[in-house]
């Protein structure tokens, strides 16, 4: 049966079953809230704040959270990539604020929340998605240069930390709690013969502060998730993914036979965002196509 036509026999088969069913988890499931079940996957009336909103998957996945119904407020390094990312989501009927903010400075992270929470009321979900720059900074681990790791921490580590510190404090205040999603990597879990220190001792933070913040922040109803892609088909990892070898070498490693697109990722994202994702707290969430699944 198509979803649609089963939202329209839901309210039907609940006073049915009032009557006699049998299965009392089926009673409850059918009670539950005045929503159906795809109402839980909708974002509507929420609003997001995507750090990161002028790249490729943060541009990706605030189009999506606010076709998922919420409005969002979309952050970069200038407000060229920010509006950049904003223009085309305003022309589809969308509504977002495009900011300029360095979200390695605790004062700009509080400005851009004070910002969104000024012009939509409210603040429901954080997704960081500033990060990268792995594959610019190769280095023998042996000898991994302290300039080096510093920027890889800075733009991974601190920008989600700072970002999530502001926003968080501002869910508590406003006491309606939330959901923070940062993104994380397959190289959290996986190490690579490839220079990539830095970048996995700061994904692999990501994923640690991941669980540590969702034991803290559960008593103020804030969930705290993150997801793990392998490679995804970008302009930052454009270079290795033009050499038709590498491309090969890892696309042979994963079971269902691509790199990821932006279009993997915005579904998961959307899912943890949404109360459907509602007893969801913790989890790091690979979004590989199977790849660790084969280590
Ligand atoms: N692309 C991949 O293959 C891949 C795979 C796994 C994980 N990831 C992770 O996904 C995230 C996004 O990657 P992407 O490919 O979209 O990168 P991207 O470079 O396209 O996007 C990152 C955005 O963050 C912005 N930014 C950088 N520093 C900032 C700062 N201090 N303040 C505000 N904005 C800042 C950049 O201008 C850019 O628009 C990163 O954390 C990356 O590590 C990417």
């Amino acid at each position: 049966m198509r979803p649609d036509a089963l939202r329209g026999q839901l309210p039907l088969l609940s006073s049915m079953i009032d009557d006699t069913a049998r299965d009392d988890r089926v009673r409850a499931i059918l009670r539950e809230r005045r929503m159906s079940y795809l109402d839980r996957f909708a974002l509507t009336g929420k609003v997001a704040l995507v750090p990161g909103g002028g790249g490729a998957i943060g541009g990706a996945v605030a189009a999506a959270l606010v076709a998922a119904g919420a409005k969002a407020a979309i952050v970069d390094v200038t407000q060229e990539r920010a509006e950049a990312a904003a223009e085309p989501i305003r022309a589809a009927g969308g509504e977002v604020l495009a900011l300029e903010a360095d979200v390695t400075s605790e004062a700009e992270c509080q400005r851009i929340v004070d910002a969104t929470v000024e012009r939509f009321g409210r603040l429901d979900i954080v997704v960081n998605a500033v990060g990268g720059g792995a594959g610019k900074v190769l280095f023998d681990a042996e000898a991994y240069p302290r300039d080096a790791w510093d920027w890889i921490m800075e733009l991974n580590l601190r920008s989600t930390l700072l970002a999530s510190q502001a926003a968080v404090r501002k869910m508590i205040e406003l006491g309606n709690g939330g959901s923070v999603i940062n993104i994380s990597s397959v190289r959290a879990t996986l190490g690579i013969n490839a220079g990539y220190s830095a970048y996995v001792a700061a994904k692999g933070a990501i994923s640690s502060l991941t669980r540590q913040w969702a034991t803290e922040w559960a008593k103020h109803g804030i969930r705290v998730n993150a997801i793990a892609p392998t490679f995804v088909d970008t302009p930052q990892v454009a270079m290795l993914l033009g050499d038709p070898a590498f491309k090969a070498g890892i696309v042979a490693r994963i079971p269902l036979g691509h790199v990821g697109t932006t279009d993997d990722i915005t579904g998961p994202i959307v899912f943890l965002a949404s109360d459907a994702a509602a007893f969801v707290t913790g989890q790091v969430l690979g979004v590989d196509g199977g790849l660790t699944a084969t280590q």
